[in-house]
């Protein structure tokens, strides 16, 4: 399934034909609703209000309608999903929304539970960073059978009852990450050099996650096929190196493995590319206590989560790429607005977002050839020497001992 999302994300020769939403499905999932979806420009009564609602308008705008809004974050165990749930929730409701905001613990079973809720309790429109893009269906039916509007944030959801993608460019976060490697370890001019790597990837059920890896491997994998970076355990598909739940003992087990199978005999360990900042923390706890070299490892990551922003001062992880996690909820909150108003939703409402944000109408599908059009926020590589461009965000300070923390 994630293997067609990358055929298709890859795939150069195909052409959207593009409807409001990503709705138009041809499976079973879908069925019976997607015209529905595919039309939230008919949204009735709360919608004006709301897109009328700014955001000094709050408590009155609310208590005149100005729309409920279902946020459905997927856990708190993973520190970006905190700022995310608190940004959407403090932005929304300063537009006039009312909002309900749920964490599901990781458990799918309790995100469709949390999303029937929201519906039951009469939402405008859901906003769902999916625990598993491929268990909500039940949930996402029910919506739509409610012409209630989904917007997928950061995590498609495979179901065409989903509007519009809100996310990075998730494919750009991982190349970027293969692009540090190849500048760092001047893979273009390595000669006879060799070196050394091993893989961890994401969350297979999180849609994002072969994104990421593609994106970085298809930097690399020339250089693999070279013989210039040996991945040494022999694991490199997707399969092997993923890690369930994103989930960071998961990730550090597994590298204990790695090294005490394939490094004990003081084989050179040179980078470690993780697909993010909780697969890097256990990636480099390992690295830490159980690699045998004396080399500094190349670490990468994904999220600027604070332990790891205080790992990349301490050198131990070598670099993240930051999403910048409050502009994403301001693209959403936008977008909500402009659906909730019946607006066109293409390219020509990104200059009101005030976020660097692309709209791609190719690279995603909620189900085999249903686009999903989508906005993307530009992801950026953060090392010990641009720190400060994350304080300059307003959302980090630094302390006076050099590390960071985030101010929400
Ligand atoms: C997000 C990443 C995050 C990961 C684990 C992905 O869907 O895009 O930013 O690191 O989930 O929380």
């Amino acid at each position: 399934m994630k293997r067609k999302l990358l055929g298709a994300l890859l795939s150069t020769a195909m052409v959207a034909s593009l409807v409001a939403g990503c709705g138009g499905g041809n499976d079973a999932a879908a069925t019976d609703t997607p015209a529905e979806t595919e039309a939230p420009a008919e949204t009735e009564a709360p919608a004006e209000d709301a897109a009328e609602g700014d955001a000094a308008a709050a408590g009155d705008t609310a208590a005149a309608g100005g729309g409920k809004i279902g946020i459905a974050m997927p856990t708190q165990s993973l520190e970006r999903w905190n700022r995310d749930g608190a940004y959407l929730d403090e932005q929304f409701k300063a537009a006039g929304f009312e909002t309900i905001l749920t964490y599901s613990d990781n458990d799918s079973g309790k995100q469709v539970n949390d999303i029937q809720n929201m519906l039951a309790d009469g939402v405008d429109m859901l906003i769902v960073a999916a625990i598993d893009g491929e268990a909500l269906n039940t949930a996402m039916n029910e919506a739509a059978e409610a012409n209630v509007p989904v917007i997928a944030y950061d995590r498609l959801i495979l179901n065409d009852a989903v509007s519009y993608y809100v996310s990075f460019d998730n494919y750009t976060v991982g190349k970027l990450q293969g692009e540090f490697i190849e500048t760092q370890l001047d893979l273009k001019n390595a000669g006879d050099k060799t070196y050394n790597m091993e893989i961890t990837a994401g969350d297979p059920a999180d849609n994002n996650a072969p994104y990421f890896y593609q994106g970085a491997i298809d930097v690399l994998q020339p250089y693999i096929d070279a013989g210039t970076l040996k991945v040494v355990s022999g694991q490199t598909d997707f399969d092997s190196v993923a890690t369930a739940q994103w989930n960071t003992d998961t990730a550090l087990e597994r590298a204990q493995n790695v090294l005490s199978s394939y490094y004990a005999d003081g084989t050179q360990l040179d980078v470690w590319l993780c697909s993010n900042d909780s697969t890097a923390l256990g990636v480099a706890q390992a690295v830490t206590s159980d690699y045998a070299g004396s080399n500094t490892v190349l670490i990468t990551g994904q999220d600027g989560d604070e332990a790891n922003l205080k790992n990349v001062v301490d050198g131990v992880q070598t670099m993240t790429v930051y999403k910048n996690v409050s502009n994403e909820s301001i693209v959403t909150l936008s977008l909500a607005k402009a659906i909730l108003a019946g607006d066109t939703i293409d390219e020509s409402l990104v200059p009101s977002f005030g976020v660097e944000c692309a709209f791609d109408t190719e690279s995603y599908e909620t189900s085999e050839g249903n686009k999903c059009p989508s906005f993307l926020l530009v992801p950026n590589v953060i090392t010990k020497d641009n720190l400060q461009d994350l304080v300059d965000t307003g959302l980090y300070t630094m302390g006076d001992d050099g590390y960071l923390s985030a101010t929400n």
